[in-house]
């Protein structure tokens, strides 16, 4: 039985379909977390259940690591697999060099640390996450509990200095208390509207104490997926500089997702 995708759940869907068909063989994979990296688990358990697949995934974050036991796909932890061939994971924004922010789920530190510890990394998205500049969606800023509020106002001093246009941070909140990220930690959002250099910034933010780790995706990524819901996908390689375009087949069979309808 064939089943109708959302708009929306199309282009994530063609674009994790896509990237997925870059996984070979053998492949150490990072595994990435958000809505349109859960398509990219849902096509990566049909491979692994339907087609025999042999590959081993490093999850970003609990939640990823429950979807992909559930759908089959054998998970270690990244310190069985201290390096991988592949990391695929979606983005909150990327600009034309490939830089991203990430970290609006919350899982930017482990999401970071597995990209890092990967050969290659391939963002899947939809059009919507393209931007100029980085900045109009919050940066994420991990920070430990203790003293975060010293913390914030040590980093909105800091924004004084560099280039961007907003500069207030807020803490993120989930049913009225703090936010934790899978390591327990905190997340400040900066309200930057727009980082004229994000290197700079990211070096300064990863200098204050209580900072862990910040959603700046610096020269990691290797290639963008772009899918939209009319089924086309665009392939961007930011090293070859060649830039592809395919349609996809949007006829998915409900077994894809029945983790979505449960
Ligand atoms: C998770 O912490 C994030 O980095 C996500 O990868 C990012 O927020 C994109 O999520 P969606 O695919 O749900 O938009």
């Amino acid at each position: 039985m064939t089943a109708e995708l959302s708009p929306s759940d199309k282009a994530k869907y063609v674009a994790a379909r896509r990237a997925v068909g870059f996984v070979e063989d053998g492949m150490r994979l990072g595994l990435g977390t958000g809505s349109t990296a859960a398509w990219m688990v849902r096509c990566l358990g049909e491979r692994v259940r339907e087609h025999g697949l042999k590959i081993t995934g490093v999850a970003t974050s609990n939640r990823t690591a429950q979807l992909a036991s559930d759908l089959g796909v054998p998970i270690k932890t990244l310190d069985e697999l201290p390096w991988l061939d592949l990391t695929i994971d979606g983005a909150d924004e990327y600009d034309a060099k490939l830089n991203l922010i990430k970290g609006g789920g919350g899982a930017l530190l482990q999401e970071k640390i597995v990209a890092t510890a990967s050969d290659r990394m391939i963002v899947i998205a939809d059009p919507t996450k393209q931007v100029d500049s980085l900045g109009a969606f919050p940066l994420p800023v991990e920070v430990i509990p203790f003293g975060w509020q010293t913390t914030k106002m040590l980093i909105e001093d800091m924004l004084a200095s560099v280039d961007v246009l907003g500069r207030t941070a807020s803490l993120r909140l989930t049913g009225g208390v703090p936010f934790r990220s899978d390591e327990g930690n905190f997340i400040l959002d900066l309200h930057l509207d727009r980082i004229a250099d994000p290197n700079a910034l990211s070096l300064a933010l990863n200098q204050i104490p209580g900072v862990v780790e910040n959603g700046l995706f610096l020269g990691i990524c290797d290639m963008v997926v772009i899918g939209t819901s009319d089924g086309m996908v665009e392939v961007r390689d930011i090293h070859t500089g060649t830039v592809t375009h395919e349609r996809i087949d949007t006829a998915t069979s409900e077994t894809l997702f029945a983790d979505k309808t449960k």
